[in-house]
């Protein structure tokens, strides 16, 4: 029979975006991060390419969906016409659209890419990161207290909600995206003074 895989062990990857980077606001993100208890296990900043954000991010259509369908969300909690903001209100053609935008938002700038360990560490990343779109993040989350953005404002402006980081959404999603940004050998584990009093 297969071990059970140790809590302690998930990792996740997160991604401080263009945004975050100009913002001048790498430190505050890490310092969130090592404040909860969860540890830095490799760490660098990068200039994406194009090719290598279209490889980050799934290219599946239901994928691409949800994309436009969290715009027409946004566009239906304001009681906005779609077809007058954007054009069309099919979700596959506002996806298509704002995935194309995702890639001229992550190429736009440096990112820094880091790759997380601890207990939970998916589910805890995606807390501290807060919602996709700002304006519903809640505070005390990056996106809720540093940013201000949603999807019907970014669509206007023919661009991705900027929404200051990455972040993986389950354990299976984080392993082939920390295989994808990192060699094994820039991936560093070691022991957290803190680790035997907290857990
Ligand atoms: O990043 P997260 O997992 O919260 O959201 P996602 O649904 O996986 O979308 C990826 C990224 O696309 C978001 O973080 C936004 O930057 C962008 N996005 C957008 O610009 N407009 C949308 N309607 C949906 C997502
Ligand atoms: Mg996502």
């Amino acid at each position: 029979m297969q071990k059970p895989t140790d809590p302690k062990e998930e990792k996740t990857l997160l991604i401080i975006k263009p945004d975050g980077v100009k913002r001048g606001l790498i430190g505050d993100i890490v310092g969130r991060i090592e404040k909860r208890g969860l540890k830095i296990i490799a760490l660098e900043m990068t200039q994406a390419t194009r090719a290598q954000v279209d490889d980050h991010y799934p290219k599946d259509s239901a994928w691409i969906k949800r994309l436009g369908e969290k715009s027409l969300k946004t566009y239906q909690e304001h009681g906005m016409n779609a077809k007058a903001e954007i054009g069309t209100d099919d979700p596959d053609e506002i996806g298509k659209m704002v995935r194309s935008w995702l890639l001229d938002f992550l190429t736009s700038g440096p990112i820094v890419k880091i790759v997380i360990k601890g207990i939970r560490a998916v589910d805890m990343v995606r807390k501290i990161a807060g919602q996709t779109m700002p304006t519903l993040a809640e505070m005390g989350t990056i996106r809720g207290d540093f940013s201000v953005d949603d999807a019907a404002a970014a669509n206007r402006g023919q661009r991705a909600v900027h929404n200051i980081v990455h972040a993986s959404e389950t354990p299976e999603e984080a392993v082939h995206e920390i295989q994808f940004w990192f060699a094994p050998e820039e991936i560093h584990d070691y022991k957290r003074a803190e680790e035997d009093i907290m857990f």
